[in-house]
C-alpha cells in the first residue's frame, strides 16, 4: 500500500512560500549591489544614429550607461550541437542586446544604465538620448500571409494519403478559418537577475526553468566553460514558457557586474516582459475536413502559420496533434512562417497544442452541424486507438472513457443539438465540447540521493519548479521508495550544481525527475540488500531484491514485515554514514513501439447576454487521463490553471499592436486582460488514471499543459450552440457577438 503516492499532499515549500521565506531571484541579499535599468527604443525597425548618455550620466547615483557603443560582444553561441533545452527545436540564436544600432522590434533595450539605487537607475534611463533613421515596419501579420514560408522544408511534416483529392470526394466538408491574437505568459514575478563574480567564477541567481541553460548561455557568451558558472533559482513565481530560454536580461546583467566589478541586480518592469521573453505567436490556420455521410473522417487539411521575428525563424507546432487525434487516412498539414519586426515568439503553456487544437475542435463541430451528428458523437467514431501518423498502438489511452465521465457528470444527454434553442431567463445558454491531447514527454534526468543512517535522506537534481509542485511529488516519490517518512526526506532544486535535469517544461518534470529518483531509490535499496546479504544470517537469503522494500527504517520481505533488517544498524555494522547514489535515467526502448500521449474531455456551458454580447463560463467539466496520479491535490490545480488558462485565451487575452509604429499597445495587466475571479465560476476537474509502466516506471504521463488544450475550442463551440454565430477569431470579445 502506497504511503504518499496517489494520496493528497500539500506543498512542501507551501510554508515558506506564504510566509516569505522562500527566495526568489531578485530577492537575494548580496552587498554592495548596483542596480540596472534598461532603456527600450521607441521604434520598431531602423538604426539608432545617435545616442547620447551624457545627461544620465551626470545624475547622482549613476555608475554607468552601456550602450551598443561601449558594451562588449558576447563570446558566439558555440555551434547548433549546443541545444538549449527549450522543448523546442532551435539552437541558442536568442537575441542579444546592446550589440549593434539595428533595431529589430519596438520596446528592444537600447542602453543599461546601472546606479547606486533602483530608482537612481530608472531616473537616469529616462535621460538617455536616442535618435533613430526610422523605416517602417510590418506587424501586420494578417496582411502578410502572402509572405508566408516554410523556414525547415527538410523537417516539414509529410501528407499521409491523398488529403487533397480524397477532399474533393468526400461528401461532406466544411471549411474555415482561424486566427490568435499574439498572447503574453503573464507569470506574478517578473523577469531578473542578480549576477555577480569572484575573480572568474560567475554567480547569477535568475528566474529560469532551466539552470542548465542559463549556464551553458552565459558560459558560451563569456567564453568560459560551464564549471565557472553557477546558475541558482531555487523558487520562481510562474513563467510559463516564457523562461525555458535564457533571454537577453543574464547576459546583461552579468556583463554590467564583470565590468563594474561588483554584484548587479536588473529586474524587467512590467512592460518590458512584454518584449524580453518571448510569447504566444499570432497564428492563422484554414482547416478543411472531408467526411462520410455518416461522420467518418475521410480527409483533414490542417494549414497553419504563426509570426516570428526577424532575427529567428520560431516554428511553432501548431498542427501537429491533428495528424493523430482521429483516425483519417488522409492529412494534410503544412506550417509556414511569417518574419514580423517584432521580438521572437517562444514556447507558452501548451505550444502549439492549444491553438491548432482550437481550429481543429472548432472545424469538428462546424462538421457535427454540417452532418447533424452530436459534437460527442462525431468524435467516438472517429475515435482510434492506434496513432495513425505511424500505426503504433497507444502505450495507453482512456480517452474514451473521459467523454464519458466527463459527458454524463455534465449532462451532455441534456443538450438540445440546435443553437439558440436553451435559455436561462433572458440569457442564451450553450453547452460545448472539444478534445484536448498533449505528449506524455520523457527526458533523462539525474539525481543524487544520500541516504543516511539516521534515517533522513537529501536529494538533489537541477530541476526546477516553476510552481505544479515539483519540490512536493520528488520528495513523495523519495519518501515512498526509501520508505521514510516524508518531513525526513529534503529535496533541493534550482541549482547548476546539482545533478543535471531537463528544463522545467514540455510536461515532463514528474514523469523525468520522478524516474530519476525512483530508480535511485532501487539502487540503493539494491545496495543494502547486498550488504545484508553479505551477512550468513541475512533474512533475504533465497529473496530477490525485489522481493523487499524499504520501510519505516527496515529493509523487509514485502509479504512478511517479519523478515526485515534495521537498515541503520546494517549501516553501522558496515561503518557506512551514508550511501551516495547518483543516477541518470534513460528513455527505454520498449518506449519506441509505443505511441504515448495524454488525453482529455471538456464540456463547457456558457451563457451569453443577447443583449451586451457577454459571455461567461459558468460551468466547466473536464475529465484528462495522464497516467498515474501521484499527488491529486496539485494535480488538480494544474488542471483548474489549465482550464483559466483556456478561459483566458477564449473570452479576454489578447496583445494589440499598433500596426503605425509597431508597437505594444497594452504591456500592462490593466489592458492585457488575464482572467479574474469574477471570470473564474464552476471548475470541476478529474481524472481517469491509466496503468502504464511503458510511458516510465511510475506511469506518470504529464498535465500541466494538457488541462488548457481543449478548452478554447470548447468555449467557442458553447458560445455557436449559445448564439448560433461562429467567432473563428480569438479572443471572444462582445463586440464580436453584437
Ligand atoms: Mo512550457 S510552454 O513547456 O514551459
Amino acid at each position: 500500500m502506497a504511503k504518499y503516492i496517489g494520496k493528497e499532499m500539500s506543498r512542501v515549500d507551501g510554508v515558506a512560500k506564504v510566509t516569505g521565506r522562500a527566495k526568489y531571484a531578485a530577492e537575494f541579499q548580496v552587498p554592495n549591489i548596483a542596480y540596472g535599468f534598461i532603456v527600450q527604443s521607441s521604434i520598431a525597425k531602423g538604426l539608432i544614429t545617435a545616442i547620447d548618455t551624457a545627461e544620465a550620466e551626470k545624475q547622482t547615483g549613476v555608475i554607468h550607461v552601456f550602450t551598443h557603443e561601449n558594451a562588449p560582444k558576447p563570446g558566439q553561441p558555440k555551434g547548433t550541437e549546443a541545444k538549449p533545452q527549450t522543448g523546442g527545436r532551435e539552437p541558442d540564436k536568442s537575441f542579444r542586446a546592446l550589440q549593434s544600432n539595428q533595431i529589430f522590434f519596438n520596446m528592444q533595450p537600447v542602453a543599461l544604465v546601472l546606479a547606486e539605487t533602483f530608482e537612481q537607475a530608472r531616473h537616469a534611463a529616462r535621460l538617455v538620448k536616442v535618435a533613430y533613421k526610422t523605416e517602417k515596419p510590418s506587424t501586420d501579420f494578417e496582411n502578410s500571409l502572402e509572405r508566408a514560408f516554410v523556414p525547415n522544408p527538410e523537417r516539414a511534416p509529410k501528407e499521409r494519403g491523398k488529403a487533397a483529392q480524397a477532399m474533393k470526394s468526400a461528401p461532406v466538408k466544411i471549411e474555415a478559418e482561424y486566427t490568435i491574437p499574439i498572447e503574453h505568459h503573464n507569470p506574478m514575478e517578473p523577469h531578473g537577475a542578480i549576477a555577480f563574480w569572484e575573480n572568474d567564477k560567475l554567480t547569477i541567481f535568475d528566474k529560469t526553468q532551466g539552470v542548465y541553460t542559463v549556464r551553458r548561455h552565459l558560459a558560451n557568451s563569456f567564453a568560459i566553460s560551464e564549471e565557472m558558472v553557477n546558475v541558482v533559482s531555487p523558487f520562481v513565481g510562474g513563467a510559463f514558457g516564457s523562461s525555458l530560454r535564457a533571454n537577453y536580461y543574464p547576459w546583461l546583467a552579468a556583463m554590467a557586474a564583470q565590468i563594474l566589478k561588483r554584484p548587479v541586480k536588473l529586474i524587467y518592469t512590467r512592460q518590458q516582459m512584454y518584449t524580453g521573453n518571448g510569447y504566444r505567436p499570432r497564428s492563422w490556420q484554414k482547416v478543411a475536413l472531408g467526411a462520410s455521410r455518416e461522420g467518418k473522417l475521410q480527409s483533414i487539411v490542417h494549414e497553419a502559420a504563426n509570426n516570428s521575428s526577424t532575427t529567428e525563424d520560431y516554428l511553432e507546432n501548431i498542427n501537429n496533434f491533428t495528424r493523430s487525434i482521429y483516425a483519417c487516412p488522409n492529412v494534410d498539414t503544412p506550417q509556414k512562417i511569417v518574419k514580423t519586426d517584432l521580438a521572437t515568439p517562444c514556447a507558452m503553456r501548451a505550444p502549439g497544442a492549444v491553438s491548432g487544437m482550437f481550429a481543429l475542435e472548432c472545424a469538428m463541430d462546424e462538421l457535427a452541424y454540417a452532418l447533424k451528428i452530436d459534437p460527442l458523437e462525431l468524435r467516438l467514431i472517429n475515435y482510434t486507438d492506434l496513432n495513425p501518423d505511424n500505426n503504433k498502438p497507444y502505450s495507453s489511452k482512456a480517452l474514451r472513457e473521459c467523454y464519458q465521465l466527463a459527458s454524463e457528470k455534465f449532462g451532455w444527454k441534456n443538450r438540445k443539438f440546435e443553437p439558440r434553442s436553451m435559455r436561462d431567463g433572458r440569457l442564451l445558454v450553450g453547452w460545448g465540447t472539444a478534445t484536448g491531447t498533449w505528449g506524455a514527454f520523457l527526458q533523462s534526468a539525474t539525481v543524487k540521493i544520500v541516504y543516511k543512517a539516521d534515517g533522513t535522506a537529501h536529494i538533489t537534481s537541477a530541476a526546477s519548479d516553476i510552481g505544479p509542485g515539483t519540490y512536493t511529488v520528488i520528495t513523495m516519490i523519495a519518501a515512498e521508495h526509501l520508505g521514510l517518512p516524508a518531513e525526513r526526506v529534503k529535496f533541493e532544486l534550482g541549482d547548476s550544481k546539482f545533478p543535471r535535469a531537463p528544463s522545467q517544461g514540455g510536461s515532463w518534470t514528474t514523469a523525468s525527475v520522478g524516474t530519476a529518483t525512483f530508480e535511485a531509490a532501487n539502487n540503493i535499496r539494491q545496495k543494502l540488500f547486498d550488504l545484508a546479504n553479505k551477512d550468513a544470517n541475512s533474512p533475504f537469503k533465497t529473496n530477490k531484491v525485489e522481493d523487499v522494500e524499504m520501510l519505516d527504517g527496515k529493509l523487509q520481505h514485502r509479504n512478511d514485515a517479519a523478515n526485515s533488517v534495521n537498515i541503520a544498524e546494517l549501516m553501522r555494522k558496515n561503518n557506512l554514514t551514508e550511501i551516495v547514489e547518483i543516477h541518470e535515467s534513460k528513455v527505454s526502448p520498449e518506449r519506441q513501439k509505443y505511441a504515448t500521449a495524454a488525453h482529455g474531455a471538456q464540456f463547457v456551458e456558457v451563457k451569453v447576454d443577447p443583449d451586451l454580447g457577454i459571455v461567461r463560463v459558468t460551468r466547466v467539466v473536464e475529465a484528462t487521463a495522464c497516467g498515474k496520479i501521484m499527488n491529486p491535490k496539485t494535480s488538480h490545480s494544474q488542471e483548474i490553471g489549465g482550464v483559466v488558462w483556456g478561459i483566458g485565451m477564449a473570452l479576454t487575452e489578447a496583445t494589440e499592436i499598433d500596426h503605425r509604429f509597431g508597437r505594444i499597445m497594452n504591456p500592462n495587466l490593466q489592458h492585457y486582460h488575464v482572467p479574474v475571479n469574477a471570470d473564474v465560476l464552476d471548475i470541476e476537474t478529474m481524472f481517469v488514471e491509466e496503468e502504464d509502466k511503458i510511458v516510465n516506471p511510475l506511469g506518470v504521463k504529464g498535465m500541466g499543459e494538457l488541462g488548457m488544450v481543449g478548452i478554447p475550442a470548447a468555449i467557442a463551440n458553447a458560445v455557436f450552440h449559445a448564439t448560433g454565430k461562429r467567432i473563428r477569431d480569438l479572443p471572444i470579445t462582445p463586440d464580436k457577438l453584437l
